[in-house]
């Protein structure tokens, strides 16, 4: 049977970087996220006895052979679960570029997931199809429940696993991702995690987190987007010094990035309650409450160098859709 289904990319704001386990992907902290509205994933699977070999085809775009061989492991695990063997085809569609540091293998693996699974008529719960989603790209995990989501690192498969803190409707806040450069990152990820233990950073980044968890989260439960915004800023920023001094450093902003990074500053200095963070690329996220959308979006058009503005509210987690791709 062909299904089909709509995932959203995910944008941490205490983020992860790092694995205790490469193979199964578990991360060396906690992190929490919100769904994105406007960047998602769609993707049509369907197996069938009728298939001679897997067929992965991106529409508007091509996968590279490593991306093919990621999507047909996942096939593989979901095969494995379901106790089938047949071969399937998978269309997939992204609303945004891929590899630009704007979570589309989040979006990808939560869509191939739910749709896998959908097409066998297997009935998966949240979490496992969360544990599913994250030994395809790590990140995954949280774009399938509800809304404002928390990544357990665990210290296992079974532990590790993401849920819904609060649903897309608990908080009306905006993320503005602002797109400076569309090009693939240079260093993904996954190579980039791999070196993450040379950073003389990574031990206070860690014992920095758990502390940083609760208080974002108390942050949330009063709905103060001012130490919100703070808190997620820092662990960003955080994030990026034990990235720029790893061996070999890794330096994912441009000049774009940091100009928008210090308008920022001067856009509080004004009184416009905004704070950024920012992925494994250049590309920046702007948050702000939605009453301040507006005056977000007017300043917004004063930078230079921006090629797309990507508005975002909080979503819901991925979901099985009626219409497929093929
Ligand atoms: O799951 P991956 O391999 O796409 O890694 C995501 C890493 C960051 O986007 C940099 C941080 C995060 O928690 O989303």
């Amino acid at each position: 049977m062909k299904q089909t289904a709509k995932a959203p990319a995910n944008i941490a704001f205490i983020k992860y970087w790092g694995k205790s386990d490469a193979a199964l992907r578990l991360p060396l902290n906690d992190s929490l996220s919100m769904n994105m509205s406007g960047a998602y994933t769609v993707t049509t699977v369907e197996f069938s006895v009728d298939f001679h070999k897997d067929e992965v085809a991106l529409l508007g775009g091509e996968f590279s052979d490593h991306e093919v061989f990621r999507v047909i492991e996942g096939l593989n695990r979901i095969r494995g679960r379901a106790g089938v063997k047949h071969y399937a085809r998978v269309v997939t569609k992204n609303t945004f570029p891929k590899g630009a540091g704007s979570a589309a293998s989040a979006s990808g693996f939560a869509a191939l997931t739910l749709a896998g699974f959908a097409s066998l008529g297997s009935r998966i719960p949240e979490k496992e199809l969360t544990i599913f989603a994250r030994l395809g790209s790590g990140s995954a995990c949280r774009s399938i429940p509800d809304g404002f989501v928390v990544w357990e690192k665990g210290n296992d498969n079974e532990t590790s696993y993401a849920r819904s803190l609060f649903p897309s409707t608990y908080w009306d806040i905006r993320d503005v991702l602002v797109i400076v450069d569309k090009r693939m990152k240079k260093v993904s990820t996954t190579e980039g995690m791999e070196t993450v233990t040379t950073s003389p950073h990574l031990s206070s980044r860690l014992a920095a987190v758990p502390p940083r968890m609760a208080a974002i989260q108390q942050a949330m439960n009063e709905k103060n987007f001012v130490r919100f915004g703070e808190i997620t800023e820092e662990d960003c920023l955080d994030m990026h010094r034990v990235m720029q001094t790893q061996n070999p450093p890794l330096f994912y902003w441009n000049e774009a990035t940091e100009r928008i990074m210090s308008a920022v500053k001067s856009w509080r200095n004004a009184s416009l309650p905004v704070y950024f963070t920012i992925d494994a690329g250049p590309n920046v996220h702007l948050l702000c409450e939605g009453k301040d959308e507006a005056r977000l979006l007017e300043m917004i058009k004063t930078l230079r160098g921006v090629e797309e503005v990507i508005l975002n509210k909080p979503a819901e987690g991925a979901k099985i859709i009626s219409e497929h791709l093929f």
